[in-house]
């Protein structure tokens, strides 16, 4: 998948700004929102999957400081779209990170999780990294049914092309819930895509809260954007796995 994004780097921009206009825009929208209420004059963020590195060029527009963001991304290709910002920069996998435990306040992942082989892997490395009572941030290609045939061309043609996977949300929020976490919200969005905002228990020996992640009889319980869709688009919905059951 690295390489494929390598390849890609030098049309990414473009190809990007057709899957937010057509599938995943809100999604996008609702990870920078939480992001920014998550900042303090004093977090440290870091960028997981970066890319070419639009969000944080958009926070430094807004006023956060360089030395505020870390950017890391495994593509040599992508990172070199992001030479001309300030900040530091690491070029790693997700999957095994060079910060120590609980070095960042605010992690976000946008778009970046279903392109690693093991998502639940992936998961807890993002975890290992966030502060106690720091927030993940994370947006991602969910599988859920396509509403519009726009969003089933979107679908169609990233799963030919090969950059990427649907994840099922409630799967993610479950492992969340399951490790560290004691919050997770789901922000409601339109789309192909699921937003999540977790916050991270104060103790690293809290136990998973009650609300650990069961699914209803009718298969939403962990997603109230399901409650909307037919029982057929439930029952499809739950049945998208993504990475094998443990
Ligand atoms: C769809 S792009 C998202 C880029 C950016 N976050 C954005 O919102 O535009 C996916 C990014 O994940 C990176 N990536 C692929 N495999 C990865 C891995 N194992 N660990 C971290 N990032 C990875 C790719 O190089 C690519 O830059």
């Amino acid at each position: 998948m690295i390489r494929v994004y390598d390849h890609l780097a030098p049309f990414y921009d473009v190809l990007h700004r057709r899957w937010l206009r057509f599938a995943g825009g809100e999604a996008q929208a609702a990870l920078e929102a939480a992001v920014r209420m998550a900042m303090t004059p004093h977090s440290q963020l870091l960028d997981v999957g970066c890319g070419t590195g639009h969000f944080a060029r958009t926070l430094l527009s807004e006023g956060t400081s360089p030395r505020q963001i870390t950017l890391l991304d495994p593509s040599e290709a992508m990172l070199a779209h992001c030479r001309d910002i300030p900040v530091c920069q690491r070029r790693n996998r997700l999957e095994a990170m060079p910060f120590a435990d609980e070095t960042f306040d605010v992690v976000t992942c946008a778009w970046a999780l279903e392109t690693v082989p093991h998502p639940e892997r992936a998961l807890h490395e993002l975890i290992r990294v966030l502060r106690p009572d720091g927030a993940l941030c994370l947006t991602f290609c969910a599988g859920v049914p396509a509403r519009r045939p726009t969003e089933w061309l979107v679908q169609k043609s990233m799963t030919l092309r090969g950059t990427g996977r649907f994840l099922d949300p409630a799967q993610v929020i479950s492992v969340l819930r399951n490790t560290a976490f004691c919050d997770v919200r789901v922000v409601p969005c339109a789309g192909l895509a699921a937003t999540l905002i977790a916050r991270r228990s104060l103790s690293s020996h809290d136990t998973p809260g009650p609300q650990a992640t069961t699914l209803d009889s009718n298969g939403s319980g962990a997603y109230p954007a399901l409650r909307h869709q037919t029982p057929a688009a439930r029952r499809h919905f739950v049945t998208v796995k993504l990475w094998p059951d443990h």
